[in-house]
């Protein structure tokens, strides 16, 4: 019998997620130096040297496994977000927490709704679970809520709601979102993926953990990897109320996040000048990237996140392999059923100039 027999159905309809290849293999194939990798929404300002300093001394004790419950970097975050240490949980990425919200509540045929597009792991989280996705098309690049929630059944049981949302970098506005959750099913659960909240600049967002305290089935995920730089150490926490935590205990490994993780986390909170930093650059980055984007007459989605979609009117794709040719790695818009549009993150000012410049040879505008 073929090993491919034994495989639930559910996981063979599984897509992989396809990682790029290293910048290094890009330089060897390419035969230059020098490439930039603008593509996954990283900070090119890297962790704060706190967090590298608290990583290298917790590797000399790298034999002790780590702190399953995360003891100090759990108080930390309560203390900065104003919560108590049992409603939250840290995950490895938050990529872990969204594995563990459809492992802990999805039964075979409840229903997911998520926008289309949006990030694909609440996709993969439903179907490893064999529960029905229902993807709602995004309305002017925005999630549509009324539409998501006239979506609600009684099997509804998900709702991930990326904000911003990774492609776009769009968000959703406070007066939307209450009145959506007026609307939410009483055995559903909202989940608010927060993972570019720190860049947030608009005055509407919605203050999510509010929701939460006022009792609502409301999850908010948040993560290091993206101002805090944190992306390599692998560490999302989710906070919610103490009882979906507890479920979420009950479905992690003993330790799921490594001890250099948990100590370089709890550091970067202590260091509120990396962050600004961070915050800072990608204002400014944003703002040049979107006057060289008009001065080029392209269109682009306005965004409050650390990446920005474009539309260079021609298949991403190609335009992926000119820009690559020129040492700029972006992501193809294809993917998000954009396909004449491209994802850039927005990098510190020389990767940005390198990129508009690439972009005008390429373009020839
Ligand atoms: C919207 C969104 N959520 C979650 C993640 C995963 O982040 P983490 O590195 O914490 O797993 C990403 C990463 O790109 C993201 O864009």
């Amino acid at each position: 019998m073929s090993i491919d027999a034994l495989v639930r159905p559910c996981i063979a309809d599984l897509e992989p997620y396809e990682p790029g290849k290293p910048v290094e293999e890009v330089e060897r194939e390419l035969g230059i130096t020098g490439v930039i990798k603008m593509a996954s929404n990283e900070n090119p300002l890297g962790p704060s040297p706190l967090a590298v300093e608290a990583a290298r001394k917790a590797a000399a004790g790298m034999q002790i496994y780590p702190d399953g419950n995360a003891y100090y970097l759990k108080k930390a975050l309560a203390c900065m977000l104003k919560v108590e240490p049992n409603q939250l949980f840290i995950g490895n990425g938050s990529d872990e927490i969204i594995h563990f919200l459809g492992i802990t509540y999805l039964h075979p045929g409840d229903e997911v709704i998520v926008a289309d597009p949006s990030f694909s792991r609440y996709d993969s989280a439903a179907v490893l679970m064999n529960a029905r996705l229902i993807k709602v098309p995004l309305k002017d690049f925005r999630h549509d809520l009324d539409a998501m929630a006239s979506k609600f059944s009684d099997r509804t049981k998900l709702i991930f709601i990326c904000n911003p949302n990774n492609p776009t970098g769009t968000i959703v506005r406070q007066n939307e979102v209450e009145s959506f959750l007026t609307k939410l099913p009483a055995d559903a659960v909202a989940v608010f993926d927060e993972a570019y909240y720190e860049y947030v600049e608009s005055e509407d967002y919605p203050d999510s953990l509010r929701y939460i305290g006022e009792g609502r089935h409301v999850v908010t995920l948040r993560t290091f990897s993206k101002i805090y730089g944190l992306a390599g150490l692998r560490v999302g926490y989710a906070v919610s109320s103490p009882e979906i935590v507890a479920h979420l205990n009950r479905v992690k490994e003993p330790f799921n996040v490594n001890s250099l993780a948990l100590a370089a986390a709890q550091a970067s909170l202590s260091d509120p000048n990396q962050v600004r930093r961070s915050r800072q650059l990608v204002s400014e980055g944003k703002r040049f990237l979107q006057q060289s984007f008009t001065a080029m007459g392209l269109d682009y989605i306005p965004t409050e996140a650390n990446f920005i979609m474009v539309r260079v009117g021609l298949d991403s794709r190609e335009l992926f392999r000119a820009l690559m040719s020129k040492g700029v790695i972006i992501r193809t818009g294809d993917i998000f059923g954009l396909s004449d549009y491209i994802r850039v993150t927005i990098g510190n000012m020389e990767q940005n100039g390198r990129f508009v410049k690439a972009l005008s040879d390429v373009l020839g505008r």
